[in-house]
């Protein structure tokens, strides 16, 4: 990890979408956003005020409109869809308020599903699924499925999936959103401790403002422009 390098390094971010010509939608217009390895930033704001859409171009799941965004160095606005989704699987791990995950498999088999894109034999991703469940303390709920845990015990198992592929950044998306304090709570130590100790870059949406103060960083978004505080953007 070295705090000088920036891992997301964004320029003028515009999103429009279309919805019947000649009427056009600017969602977000012209964000700027540089974001250093091992920073543990959150990014507040009102609902609809264009989060989950930046939060959507950073995971490389959306492209903007107009702008640059170099991930890592890379720019991804001249990369195909293709190797775009092969950056996402490996440099980029979600977490979602509404969880989702697979029903019908295991936690384990949760954890495990997104290594099946690498190289890597069975018996090596079920140790290492069950190495990350240990990383959330649900170890002894490996085998079960998702709908035989609790809110918080499902936010545990979806952390340990995003962790899969040992990604640089973790993009939350209101992960504590549906779960009650104490909880919620729980899943914040966890994202502290996988910023502090494997010095991964965490970008969290959050409406709970306790939260983002805890942070490195807030990021207040105002209808789809980053607020400027504290000189920083
Ligand atoms: N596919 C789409 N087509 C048209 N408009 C869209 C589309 N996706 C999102 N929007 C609009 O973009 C705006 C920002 O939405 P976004 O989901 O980014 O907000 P948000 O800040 O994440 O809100 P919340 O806190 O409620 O999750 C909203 O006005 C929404 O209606
Ligand atoms: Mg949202």
């Amino acid at each position: 990890m070295n705090r000088e390098v920036k891992i997301i390094d964004m320029a003028n971010i515009v999103k429009r979408y279309y919805i019947g010509q000649p009427n056009e939608l600017e969602i977000l217009h012209g964000i700027s956003l540089e974001i250093f390895e091992g920073e543990f930033v959150s990014i507040v704001g009102a609902s609809g005020s264009g989060k989950s859409t930046l939060m959507n171009i950073i995971g490389l799941l959306d492209r903007p409109t107009e702008g640059s965004y170099y991930l890592n160095g890379q720019d991804t606005m001249e990369t195909k869809d293709k190797d775009l989704s092969k950056i996402r699987n490996k440099k980029i791990g979600f977490v979602f308020q509404n969880f989702n995950l697979i029903p019908r498999i295991s936690a384990l088999g949760n954890v495990a599903l997104p290594m099946m894109y690498g190289k890597v034999s069975s018996k090596e991703r079920n140790e290492r699924a069950m190495n990350l469940l240990k990383v959330v303390d649900m170890e002894d709920r490996a085998s079960h499925n998702p709908n035989e845990l609790s809110g918080g015990q499902k936010q545990r198992v979806a952390i340990a999936r995003a962790m899969a592929n040992d990604p640089d950044i973790i993009l939350a998306d209101e992960p504590t959103g549906a779960l009650d304090t104490k909880t919620g709570r729980n899943v914040m130590d966890i994202f502290h401790r996988l910023n502090e100790e494997r010095g991964k870059t965490i970008v969290l949406i959050t409406h709970n403002t306790e939260l983002a103060e805890e942070t490195g960083r807030i990021l207040t978004m105002t209808d789809g422009r980053i607020e400027v505080a504290n000189g920083n953007t």
